[in-house]
């Protein structure tokens, strides 16, 4: 495992979130250095994030779904995801950035994921991917690796195996399949990524492979015992609209607060106390002079 120094500056880099797991792992029990990160899509909310401290942005393809409209996280693009990562990228200035890779831009061949991954560092100034899978990807990943893009595996329920998985269902219940998802983990870490997501399975199966891992575990419905969380961002503030997972603590409601403000927003243009004057541009008091000559035809 990698120990190098951090930057100094209090900028998240992947050595620091590397050096947080041996943290966490000499100092059991002290849980204060555990990973925080959300999904992030925007310029505001990614500074509005960042200056919250929280130390990965995750620019999902969640996105797909909570911001887009998409049914599913499949129909996303590279092109979509791209254009919201530059956009984070430009609001974050302490946490680590890291880009998703939609469904399609890797799956097909080898040196097509290398290339795409290549864009999202070169065209959105992503500082690590994420791509979705475990031994299946141990190929991407160890290549990611020996071209010195730093990548963040994510196993468990792949929203991106939708079709293969027969929806969005907690993985990992019986011995056999936590018994696979034990290896991908490991396949994961073997192939070279800096961490991995954990997500919707048995809180005692997320703690076995954090014990077991030396990279950084960050749950999402795995249970508390992971060495980091993250959340989809519009799932923790209320701005969703389907039902909702467990795990997903909601710390907002600023769905209902955003209707709140336009509904009175809509109130005051039709009564007439929106613009109020001191909300409006005065004429300046111009002399008579001034007022003569502007009206003097040539
Ligand atoms: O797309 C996303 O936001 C994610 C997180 C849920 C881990 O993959």
């Amino acid at each position: 495992m990698n120990s190098l120094p951090d930057a100094g500056n209090g900028k998240v880099t992947v050595p620091d979130i590397l050096n947080r797991k041996t943290f966490l792992a000499a100092h059991l029990g002290d849980t204060s250095r555990r990973i925080a990160c959300l999904s992030a899509y925007d310029y505001p909310t990614a500074r509005l994030l960042d200056e919250a401290g929280v130390d990965i942005l995750l620019v999902g393809d969640s996105l797909g779904m909570v911001v887009l409209g998409y049914e599913s996280t499949l129909p996303v693009t590279i092109e979509e995801l791209l254009h919201h990562a530059r956009a984070v990228r430009r609001g974050a200035q302490r946490a680590l950035v890291v880009a998703d890779m939609p469904f399609g831009s890797y799956h097909v061949d080898l040196s097509e994921g290398l290339r795409n991954a290549v864009r999202f560092v070169k065209e959105a100034g992503a500082e690590a991917v994420k791509v979705e899978g475990g031994e299946r990807r141990i190929e991407l990943i160890a290549r990611l690796a020996e071209i010195e893009i730093p990548v963040m595996g994510h196993i468990g329920l792949t929203p991106q195996s939708l079709h293969a998985l027969g929806g969005y269902r907690v993985q990992g219940r019986t011995p056999a399949t936590a018994e696979q998802l034990l290896r991908d983990a490991h396949a994961v870490e073997a192939a070279g990524a800096f961490a991995v997501v954990l997500e919707a399975m048995p809180r005692e199966l997320a703690a076995e492979i954090t014990r077991e891992l030396s990279i950084p575990t960050i749950g999402i419905g795995a249970g508390p015992d992971c060495d980091g969380q993250v959340l989809v961002l519009h799932d923790m503030l209320g701005l969703t609209f389907r039902p909702q997972p467990k795990f997903a603590r909601r710390y907002a409601d600023l769905g209902r607060e955003i209707a709140r403000a336009a509904q009175e927003f809509g109130a005051d243009v039709r009564s007439g106390r929106f613009p109020s004057d001191q909300e409006s541009y005065h004429a300046r008091p111009a002399a008579p002079q001034e007022r003569l000559l502007a009206r003097k035809p040539n």
